[in-house]
């Protein structure tokens, strides 16, 4: 059943989709924490000094389709945020559906600093150690006192969330809630918070020590599958290896390892986890050639592969999910060069086989342990 795409909010409607587009998408683009957010915008407008003559933005972090960008860039002027490149194109595909103009936002990836604002409203991102290094990047950029909003949908919310925005906002309070969702408040402090560290993961047995940054995947320990994975990487590959899906870029990392001569492009949506993966290729790998692409899987690049790494992500947003697997799937297919392999890791209950022999020739099981299954899939 294909979901309802019509936002209605106190300052007009938009017609928002989910990007990229699929046939029947039940998730829908916009929910009631960006409804609840322009509500509270609207009620206390007395108390952001931007309208009369300030070119001075309010800063929006990690709106999820353009719903406040676009309800607000008429508006007042604004700036974004968000580490999410699916995020930012569904952003842009919105605006274009609904004849609004871009050119004057002010965008920010997630890892590049902040601009000077008025105020900041927040969409809690699902990763809290993203919302922490936000918090921080805030705390920099905007002045002393100024206000900042936050919500997100009730069942989706940490417990401890007004404890965490106490290390980086004066005053932080809960507010009511209003469409299943919450809205937090805050202000700036006299100070900025120093951002929170990154994590570190050490390999003793390669010798490696991983930076994550905030939000990319395995933070705490290296994923138990991409551990099983890394003992399964190809040797004797001498040509073009892609690592899609690169979080960390530990996958790739290994791909180099085991083709001394073979030439990599790390893939991921995020701008943080290419971040992490430039960092730790480069600190390991510097002679290398090594590409970095930020991009919905593999569209945008020409380039076509004899090696696809790939250890899908099963969640869009807070829903599990394997329609992204499945993109990734169709991108592998299409930028194989013959004779080329797509190796594949999942948990051994999604059953990638029944949806790979959809798309491929040929699918072999590599490896499996009680929790995992490896396949090889190619044309
Ligand atoms: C399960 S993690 C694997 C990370 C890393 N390869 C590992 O094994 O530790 C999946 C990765 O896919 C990325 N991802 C999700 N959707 C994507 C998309 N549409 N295009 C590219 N990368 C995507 C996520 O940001 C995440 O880093």
């Amino acid at each position: 059943m294909s979901s309802d795409t019509l936002f209605t909010h106190p300052f007009g409607a938009l017609t928002l989709r989910r990007w990229p587009h699929l046939r029947d998408d039940p998730l829908r683009a916009w929910d009631g924490a960006d409804r609840y957010l322009l509500e509270s915008l609207q009620e206390s407008s007395q108390e952001i000094p931007a309208e009369q003559g300030s070119t001075a933005p309010l800063l929006i972090l990690n709106d999820q389709c353009g719903a406040l960008t676009l309800a607000l860039i008429g508006q007042r002027p604004v700036a974004a945020s968000g580490d999410s490149f699916v995020a930012h194109a569904a952003l842009e595909a919105n605006a274009a559906d609904n004849g609004i103009e871009l050119s004057a936002l002010d965008w920010r990836w997630a890892d590049q600093p902040l601009p000077a604002a008025t105020a900041a409203m927040i969409r809690v991102p699902k990763e809290l150690s993203l919302l922490e290094w936000q918090l921080a990047a805030v705390s920099a950029a905007l002045p002393a006192g100024a206000p900042v909003w936050l919500a997100g949908m009730d069942k989706h919310l940490p417990r401890n969330l007004v404890e965490v925005l106490g290390r980086y906002l004066d005053q932080p309070q809960a507010g009511l809630g209003r469409h299943k969702a919450r809205i937090f408040h805050g202000r700036v402090p006299a100070s900025p918070v120093p951002a929170p560290a990154a994590a570190w993961l050490d390999l003793p047995e390669q010798g490696w020590r991983l930076r994550v940054d905030a939000g990319v995947f395995s933070r705490q320990q290296l994923d138990i599958g991409a551990r099983f994975f890394l003992q399964h990487i190809p040797a004797g590959i001498d040509g073009d290896i892609c690592d899609l899906g690169c979080g960390n870029g530990v996958v790739g990392m290994m791909a180099l390892k085991q083709n001394p001569a073979a030439r990599l492009w790390s893939c991921d949506e995020s701008a943080l986890a290419l971040a992490s993966a430039r960092d730790n290729i480069g600190r390991t790998f510097a002679q290398r050639d090594v590409q970095f692409h930020l991009g919905n899987g593999l569209d945008g690049l020409d380039q076509q592969f004899d090696l696809i790494l790939l250890n899908p992500p099963f969640h869009r947003g807070h829903a599990v999910d394997d329609s992204v697997a499945r993109m990734l799937f169709r991108h592998a297919r299409r930028q194989l060069k013959p004779g080329g392999v797509l190796r594949v890791i999942g948990n051994a209950h999604l059953d990638y086989l029944t949806v790979l022999r959809r798309q491929f020739g040929k699918v072999t099981q590599v490896a499996r342990n009680s929790k995992f299954i490896i396949h090889d899939a190619s044309l």
